[in-house]
């Protein structure tokens, strides 16, 4: 997603800075119009020198692997909390003038859908706690600070550019994934969850404004498709995307997993644009042919379960 905001953001005429440790993304997405710095966010000398002479903060790096973050709540947690609070002091001491924070949908927890933005915070995994904290903190530094910010909560993002290599994260891209390897796609539990998945680039235009429309300051903006289906009929839809003769492979249900999430559309729209343009079928088209230009790749256990139990045996044993 990153990526993408860099493009769209140089593409309006802004310069920007973009900072990546590369654990997750992919130097081949950095655009080289941008300055580029190699870096971890945990860092606190490094965030200071960086945020010393910018307008707006997009703060998007976090390791986002909610269903994994039952099992490695430390390090997910270390990673997404200390890198957010290394960029809140940097932002209130060099008066930054706004913050858009990419929070998630995981905030909602097991309320009903849709969720809309006057729900209240209710998490359910280590994830989710941890973006209801940083959400909380910039709510807290806006009242004493007066530091501007906009939180967007976005909605299972999909797309070209996207990690395909992650087990843990991005169902369509794992299963694209599996299935160039020759696998069959492997689903949890019924495959009756429900999620609305959103194409990456309507998705993109949405958080670039965020950071310039009055009407979103100090907003939380839920961002994705208002087409919602279920895990099953996605499934079917990619294969028959790639013309596989494959089979779906169930797994038990994952701990913790929320069964029905998808989000209100009507203050992105009339806060930000944003605009549904893709069909899930059209996204899927257009990132499988991406995903066919890069060829299969061999999936990267990034963190250890700091928890095996009750994981699931598939993670837990590195079948993916
Ligand atoms: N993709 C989705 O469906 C989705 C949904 C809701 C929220 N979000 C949030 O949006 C943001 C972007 O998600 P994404 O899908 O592009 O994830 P991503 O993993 O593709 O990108 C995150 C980037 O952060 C970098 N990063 C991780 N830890 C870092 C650190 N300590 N220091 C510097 N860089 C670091 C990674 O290398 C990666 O390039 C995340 O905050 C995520 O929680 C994503």
């Amino acid at each position: 997603m990153g990526s993408w905001l860099v493009d769209e953001l140089l593409g309006r005429g802004h310069s920007v800075i973009s900072v990546d440790d590369l654990s997750g993304g992919y130097m081949r997405n950095v655009n080289k119009d941008c300055t580029f710095i190699k870096g971890d966010l945990r860092d606190t000398a490094l965030v200071n020198r960086v945020v010393s002479d910018v307008d707006i903060i997009y703060h998007l790096a976090a390791y986002a692997a909610e269903g994994q973050s039952v099992f490695s709540p430390i390090e997910i947690n270390d990673i997404n909390i200390k890198s957010m609070n290394n960029l809140l002091v940097a932002a209130i001491n060099r008066s930054v003038k706004r913050f858009v924070f990419t929070s998630s949908m995981a905030v909602y927890g097991r309320q009903k859908a849709p969720f809309s933005e006057e729900m209240p915070r209710l998490p359910e995994d280590p994830y989710g706690a941890g973006k209801a904290y940083c959400e909380n903190m910039l709510e807290i530094f806006q009242a004493a600070y007066g530091m501007d910010y906009t939180i967007i909560r976005p909605h299972n993002v999909y797309g070209p550019r996207q990690n395909i290599a992650d087990p843990f994260r991005n169902v369509l891209g794992i299963w694209i994934n599996r299935l160039m390897s020759g696998k069959a796609p492997i689903l949890y539990g019924t495959g009756k969850q429900v999620r609305a998945f959103s194409y990456i680039e309507e998705s993109n235009l949405a958080i670039a404004n965020a950071g310039f429309r009055d009407g979103a300051r100090n907003q939380i903006i839920n961002v994705g498709s208002p087409e919602h289906v279920t895990i099953n009929d996605a499934c079917s839809m990619v294969l028959e995307l790639m013309a596989s003769e494959q089979r779906p492979e169930y797994s038990p249900g994952r701990l913790l997993e929320v069964e029905v999430a998808y989000s209100t559309t009507g203050k992105s729209e009339e806060l930000l644009d944003y605009r549904h343009l893709h069909t899930l079928e059209d996204g899927l088209r257009e990132m499988i042919d991406w995903a066919k230009q890069v060829g299969p790749q061999e999936p990267s256990y990034r963190l250890p379960l700091e928890i095996t139990k009750s994981a699931p045996k598939v993670w837990a044993d590195k079948l993916i």
